[in-house]
């Protein structure tokens, strides 16, 4: 049974899952109409990752005797300056809910819940998996800079990262 303290932060961590997954959805889309397929469909299978990692909290919620709220969600941002900003944004993001996470294991640890202590762990790897792949990226993108021709063969390398973490089955 969870407490009611517990019940409450996993809630919150619902509400960031879904919004995660709104946020890439929309750069799933700004990518898309400027014609990048690869950054796009790269986005809209972050989109749906996230979605996943939204339903795991709810499932465990509702078997613990917890009440899984949905709630009404942040918009997010529908345009960017440039690819650089949009995975700036992206990693920063990810940093962020790292940071939600830790938080929620500090919570479960101050009130001995160890079976949600244990759940969390996947979260805890997931981030770090997360984290890396944002910064990989990340640190290709400020490597092309503005040489258009390197953001094509970048946009064809993404497809490439969609098909390994597709293959590894992360979820
Ligand atoms: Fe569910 Fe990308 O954190």
């Amino acid at each position: 049974m969870l407490s009611k303290s517990i019940e409450t932060a996993l809630n919150k961590q619902v509400r960031i899952e879904a919004e995660s997954s709104q946020i890439y959805l929309s750069m799933a889309c700004w990518a898309e109409t400027k014609g990048f397929e690869g950054i796009a469909s790269f986005m809209y299978l972050q989109s749906d990752e996230e979605r996943t990692h939204m339903l795991k909290l709810i499932k465990y919620l509702n078997e613990r005797g917890g009440h899984a709220t949905i709630t009404e969600l942040k918009a997010p941002k529908t345009k960017f300056g440039d690819f650089k900003e949009m995975f700036e944004e992206l990693y920063k993001h990810e940093l962020f809910v790292s940071q939600s996470i830790n938080d929620l294991v500090h919570i479960a640890l101050e009130e001995r819940d160890y079976a949600t202590h244990n759940f969390l762990q996947w979260y805890v790897a997931e981030q770090i998996e997360e984290e890396a792949q944002a910064k990989t990226i990340l640190d290709k993108i400020n490597l092309i800079g503005d040489d258009k021709g390197g953001l094509y063969l970048f946009d064809r390398d993404i497809q490439q990262l969609n098909v390994q973490s597709s293959v590894g089955g992360k979820n």
